[in-house]
């Protein structure tokens, strides 16, 4: 069913030209980057989508700020503006600014992790997973089975399987759990939203056992969009009365400012009590890794832009037109009958490949298959979120069958038009249409031992 695009609440001040390229040339870009969409060039790809990390147009205010900026390398004017800033939508007593959300994971995950120790997460996104793995740790995802059903349209099907979470709490014992997180949303499960009433649950068990208990933050903005629309009680509440309510039943958190505060480079560490003894250590990993806690990796003129992202996140209207755009393409998706992770989530479309190429195995990486072919079809660069980006086990070092097979259309934040998202569409139904001649996937020829999918060479299985 047809519905309308949601009319951008901005107008477009600054132009960004595109490069046309033809299919011959498209088809020979792909195989010079081992048919690897992270080897591509940005500017042989007509429509990005490969993240919606980092990619966002900052405002006219944002470009102000950036001006603004105090580069005092200690005690600069921009940090204490995005203390204000977070201290007043957050609640919390103490942030970390990070130069983006993987380094809040390094800076605090080795200070909660250690060999032996597991972390439980309703899902955990790649860079996570690495981190935790990298501090010695196991990961483990909890997220409820529904989830694992790209068809079954349900609301927040990024919870925690509050059950499986106390069941595996037990079974490995308390104390061997350093860390409980909560992806919101839930980026690898397709962006799918969590409940407040889902995240108090996790957080009385995290207190009964005394479980530090850790928001992924990435998406808070498009979470609380989610609660506010489709969880009873909510309607009436802001958006920043809903995050406020969110991150109360954390400890902690750590966020990619990349995505929900719509900064091109940035990240947060928060701690609910500033007593909190983990606050030294963070500072300390902190000076170590990433530089003096007030720049924390980033320049004076960043601090002042997420100052200023993080309440144009948390803004209604921006927020339904953003999420507007991908129920936008997802209702032409179902008009033509093509799966995808269902109902949509926040960040983008997640196409579910291994409906379209049932005849390719999971180690054939039909996410990745889709991917390069909607690059041949339009220039539009994904990216695969399936057995590919799950890798090996880090133990046996056998290739991992993940529970989706995707590939991902992530929409940046004001950046494209409905004419854009038209082409998207009539791109992946036109792949669709020539699904059953594509025979085969990939075998991967050269990886390296961790995060393979960002830098491994693949070739197709003739
Ligand atoms: C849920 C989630 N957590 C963490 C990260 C890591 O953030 P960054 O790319 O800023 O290091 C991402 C990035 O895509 C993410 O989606």
């Amino acid at each position: 069913m047809a519905i309308k695009y949601v009319p951008e609440p901005f107008r477009i001040k600054s132009v960004e030209p595109l490069k046309m390229l033809t299919r011959e040339e498209r088809e020979s870009k792909i195989r010079e980057a081992r048919y690897n969409l992270f080897n591509l060039r940005g500017e042989d790809c007509y429509i990005d989508l490969l993240t919606d990390s980092g990619t966002n147009a900052m405002s006219q205010e944002q470009w102000a700020g950036i001006m603004r900026g105090d580069e005092a390398y200690a005690g600069a004017s921009s940090y204490f503006k995005l203390i204000e800033a977070a201290g007043d939508i957050f609640k919390y007593g103490f942030f970390q600014p990070v130069h983006q959300g993987r380094a809040g994971e390094k800076v605090l995950f080795p200070i909660l992790l250690g060999p032996g120790k597991f972390a439980i997460s309703n899902m955990f996104f790649d860079t996570t997973r690495a981190h935790v793995e990298l501090a010695g740790a196991r990961a483990i995802d909890c997220v409820i089975e529904e989830a694992k059903d790209p068809s079954r349209r349900i609301p927040f099907k990024g919870n925690m399987d509050i059950e499986k979470l106390e069941r595996t709490i037990t079974e490995r014992g308390p104390e061997n759990i350093g860390l409980v997180v909560m992806t919101v949303t839930n980026n690898s499960a397709g962006g799918q939203p969590v409940s407040m009433k889902n995240i108090k649950e996790t957080a009385e068990v995290c207190r009964r056992y005394q479980l530090p208990f850790s928001i992924d933050a990435a998406r808070f903005a498009e979470n609380a969009f989610f609660i506010r629309r489709d969880e009873p009680g909510y309607s009436t509440k802001s958006i920043k009365e809903i995050v406020g309510e969110m991150f109360s039943h954390a400890d902690m958190f750590t966020m990619s400012a990349k995505k929900d505060a719509i900064v091109n480079m940035g990240g947060l560490i928060g701690i609910k009590d500033a007593e909190n003894p983990i606050v030294l250590k963070v500072k300390a990993n902190c000076i170590s890794f990433e530089g003096f806690t007030s720049y924390g990796g980033l320049a004076g003129r960043d601090l002042e832009a997420l100052a200023i992202g993080l309440y144009e996140g948390i803004d209604l209207d921006q927020l339904s037109y953003r999420i507007g755009q991908v129920e936008y393409l997802a209702a032409k998706l179902d008009d033509a009958g093509v799966a995808y992770q269902s109902p949509v989530g926040g960040h983008g479309v997640f196409v579910d490949a291994a409906a379209m190429f049932p005849h390719i195995p999971y180690n054939e990486y039909p996410g990745q298959v889709l991917g390069v072919e909607l690059y041949k079809e339009a220039g539009i660069r994904t990216s695969e979120i399936g057995s590919y980006m799950l890798g090996n086990d880090p133990d046996t070092k056998k290739q991992l069958k993940a529970d989706f097979e995707f590939s991902r259309l992530a929409i940046p934040r004001r950046v494209y038009t409905q004419a854009h998202f038209d082409i998207m569409a009539e791109a992946i139904i036109a792949v669709k249409g020539r699904a059953a001649s594509i025979k085969r996937g990939y075998r991967v020829i050269w990886e390296p031992p961790i995060l393979r999918h960002f830098q491994a060479h693949l070739e197709p299985i003739e």
